[in-house]
């Protein structure tokens, strides 16, 4: 068990589930925002370091927790961006289709449609799985017809399973671009580029990676580390440091990724929180990470059979995450009810989603319960 509640400013009659939605973060990446936001107060103190440095040791972090270089990695605003920079690169066509999963969050959507608009090409999509395992039927989807397969880790709404080491090797054999959303896992399930080579990966730092809102990473294998941009921020470019020389205008951009970064890239408020944030999960790892919240998902999905609810099935689920169903459907109005009673949780697409991180202990569980039972 991973001792980090005390990290974290949770009151202790708190049961806080929603690390699928937003985590809180940790006193230490809490006072990094402070320090960063005290900074513009004071301009002066704001230096070269905290426009380039910050977002380098940010990229290196992340880079090291999936297993790749620094150069593959790019400072994007949100998920979407991420994905519209993958979509504006990846040609769909007539004839050829791009995979999602049925009822996928929409980041990893609408540049699809977008692209499908513009290029020709069709949705796919694969259709909820009974036994909460979406691989076969992703395998199955995924053919020489197939340009793009875009996909998470889990289900946003239920934790249901992607095997993507397996999705890797078919969209190998298929010739198909692997584009992934993991703003659901990475940071709480072990993830390596390495293993699975997508091509571009995308994650948000506001909920497994404990960080910030309005900040995520992207990884863009070597090979596409030549496209386009979405905007043509000047911090991208050859020299951009050179600050006294910025109209000696470049065709060049920094090296690898950076040419996608954001602009107003150098964030000296979320950098410096996700780089305390990305340390301290790279020093737990995510397998442990994973180890601690796994029994509290297994207790939640045996406790909540005996209130009547149905969890998603444990051999496609993930050990992170679960969501809870009822024959008939859940009272639109039990997040609110559950929060009366200091249990936090969300529902989406009628599921109601459980999503502990390491802040939480089997007390948290058992409240839940309680307060389901209290509830239903
Ligand atoms: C699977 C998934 N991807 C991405 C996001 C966030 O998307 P964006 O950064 O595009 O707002 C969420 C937020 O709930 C999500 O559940």
């Amino acid at each position: 068990m991973i001792e980090a509640r005390d990290l974290f400013d949770l009151p202790a009659g708190v049961s806080y589930l929603k690390a699928c939605s937003a985590t809180p973060l940790m006193r230490p990446v809490r006072e990094a925002g402070l320090v960063g936001v005290a900074k513009k107060s004071q301009p002066w103190t704001i230096g070269i370091d905290d426009s380039f440095g910050a977002g380098e040791r940010a990229r290196t972090l992340f880079a090291r927790l999936i297993g790749a270089q620094a150069d593959d990695v790019a400072l994007c605003p949100s998920a979407s961006y991420g994905l519209s920079i993958a979509a504006r690169n990846l040609p769909i066509g007539e004839d050829r289709d791009v995979v999602i999963l049925e009822g996928q969050f929409p980041s990893n959507v609408y540049p699809w449609t977008d692209a499908i608009g513009r290029t020709g090409g069709q949705l796919v999509t694969v259709p909820y799985p009974d036994d909460g395992d979406w691989t076969a039927g992703t395998l199955a989807a995924i053919s020489d017809k197939t340009a793009v397969a875009a996909l998470p880790a889990v289900h946003w709404t239920d934790a249901s399973r992607v095997d993507l080491e397996a999705v890797g090797k078919r969209c190998r054999e298929t010739g198909t671009a692997l584009v992934l959303d993991l703003s659901q896992s990475l940071g709480a399930v072990p993830f390596d580029v390495r293993v699975v080579e997508p091509d571009f990966m995308v994650a948000v730092t506001e909920k497994w990676l404990l960080g910030p809102y309005q900040l995520a990473f992207l990884y863009v294998a070597p090979k596409h580390q030549r496209a386009i941009p979405i905007e043509f921020g000047w911090m991208n470019r050859e020299r951009a440091e050179d600050y006294d020389n910025l109209v000696d205008y470049r065709d060049r951009y920094q090296p690898g990724a950076r040419r996608f970064d954001m602009g107003e890239k150098g964030n000296y408020v979320t950098l410096p929180m996700a780089i305390e944030a990305l340390e301290r999960i790279i020093e737990w790892t995510p397998a442990a990470i994973e180890d601690h919240i796994a029994p509290l998902i297994d207790m939640t999905a045996e406790e909540a059979v005996g209130l009547g609810l149905i969890p998603t099935p444990a051999p496609g689920r993930s050990r992170h995450m679960i969501g809870l169903r009822r024959p008939g459907g859940l009272p639109a109005d039990l997040p609110q009810r559950l929060a009366a009673r200091d249990v936090h949780v969300t529902m989406r697409g009628g599921c109601l989603r459980i999503a502990p991180h390491v802040y939480n202990a089997r007390a948290d569980v058992e409240r839940l319960i309680e307060a389901l039972a209290a509830e239903l």
